[in-house]
């Protein structure tokens, strides 16, 4: 399929899911390498994450443990710069190195929110671990640790990512048809 129509708009093929998977392969043993010895704690960020979250823990293939947060920063095409948790992470992080599985790091400000957050709490380390990245949109001083795929700032579904909810659940990504 080359194009999808979503409710109001158009998305055209952007990235394939094999390109997607050889990159969450070579970002999984870059972690892997970086976390001999320990045991990282990974939180996935809901729901964006989820199909990417399955597929780097099997790539990653080793001793981790898993745990979920969901945070909400965005409305129909537009990042709206303040942040909402809505469901808070659980798990105790006092001392963990912790990695957090984002599907796409905009304007910045969700993954600063959450980073600050978890070091209030007494994490160790806390490292991004995003599977798409639009450089020029950032609005604040992050450089996430593992990067699969930089993008320009176009408005994407696919592959876990929604508009308004539609087109999470197709497996390559789709960039916003210009009408
Ligand atoms: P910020 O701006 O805080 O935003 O870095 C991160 C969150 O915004 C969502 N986001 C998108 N969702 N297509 C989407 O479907 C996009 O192009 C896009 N850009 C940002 C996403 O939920 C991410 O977690
Ligand atoms: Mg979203």
């Amino acid at each position: 399929m080359t194009c999808i129509r979503l409710k109001d708009k158009t998305f055209e093929l952007f990235i394939r899911e094999e390109e997607i998977l050889q990159s969450i392969t070579t970002m999984a043993a870059r972690i892997k390498a970086d976390m001999e010895g320990i045991q990282p704690l990974f939180i996935s960020i809901l729901k964006g994450a989820y199909m990417f979250t399955g597929e780097l823990m099997r790539a990653y293939d080793g001793d981790c443990e898993i745990t979920f947060g969901r945070f909400s920063s965005y409305q129909g095409t537009s990042s709206q710069g303040v942040i909402k948790e809505l469901v808070p992470v659980l798990e105790d992080v006092t001392g963990r190195t912790v990695i957090l599985i984002e599907d796409i790091v905009d304007t910045g400000l969700t993954m600063k929110y959450v980073i600050e957050q978890l070091k209030r709490k007494g994490a160790a380390d806390v490292r991004i671990a995003t599977l798409l990245f639009k450089p020029d949109s950032l609005v604040c001083d992050l450089k996430p640790d593992y990067i699969g795929i930089s993008i320009p700032s176009v408005f994407i579904v696919g592959h876990g990512l929604d508009y308004d909810e539609a087109g999470r659940c197709y497996k390559d990504i789709y960039k916003l048809k210009e009408e």
